[in-house]
């Protein structure tokens, strides 16, 4: 079954609350959250209080994607703020660093993800594989909600869920940027099965229409 997350950097900030109450009353799987630093991406989104006080709003799955620089600078704190999964950026730190930030995550008893944006093969991946509970290939560059749907990625999609297949069959694979009910099939078929959505709920008034949508289509 299609996990649903629905990304925050779409919602109200000034009404997040009501609008983390919305998506899990609508039956959302996980609340994906957003953090940049404006040096890793070009955008600054939110942090670490943010995701304290959602911990202490929500009993939601948080999906925490840190698109931000050096990550195992800060992952344990993230663990520490409430996060139930990290996930960064196989491209934000080095080999070394990013065997650490893994460490760091489990040793916080939490859920371990890599994220690998839209230029870099999926061969990036391979040496940390068989560690991750999840993979997050990104279809559009990171930084921005509303940006189109890049279908040069699903060959990528496809290729990582078969190393996956082979080499860890329970790491999820979670696909980021311009889902919709008309690109959903197609990351669907490719063997994603947690997609993120931000434009295409938190953009609509009838948060469990669009959720709906886009698991059905
Ligand atoms: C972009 C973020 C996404 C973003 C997706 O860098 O990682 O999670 O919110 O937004 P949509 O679904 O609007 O493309
Ligand atoms: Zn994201």
């Amino acid at each position: 079954m299609t996990k649903i997350a629905p990304s925050i950097l779409s919602a109200d900030f000034a009404n997040l609350k009501k609008d983390v109450e919305d998506v899990r009353l609508a039956g959302a799987d996980y609340l994906h959250v957003d953090v940049m630093d404006g040096l890793f991406v070009p955008n600054i989104s939110i942090g670490i209080p943010v995701v304290k006080s959602l911990r202490r709003a929500t009993d939601m799955f948080l999906d925490v994607h840190l698109m931000i620089d050096r990550p195992h600078r800060y992952v344990k704190e993230f663990c520490q703020a409430g996060a139930d999964l990290v996930v960064f950026h196989v491209e934000a730190d080095q080999p070394q660093d990013i065997f650490a930030a893994i460490s760091l995550i489990k040793e916080q008893g939490k859920k371990v993800g890599l994220s690998v944006k839209p230029r870099s093969p999926a061969s990036v991946l391979v040496p940390y594989i068989h560690l991750l509970d999840l993979v997050l290939v990104m279809t559009v560059e990171p930084g921005f909600g509303g940006q189109s749907f890049m279908h040069d990625q699903l060959p990528k999609i496809e290729e990582i869920h078969n190393m996956l297949k082979d080499l860890n069959p329970s790491c999820e694979l979670e696909v980021d940027g311009g889902v919709d009910p008309t690109t959903a099939p197609l990351v669907k078929a490719a063997g994603a099965n947690v997609l993120v959505a931000g434009s295409a709920i938190f953009g609509k008034a009838d948060r469990a229409a669009a959720i709906e949508a886009i698991r059905k289509a």
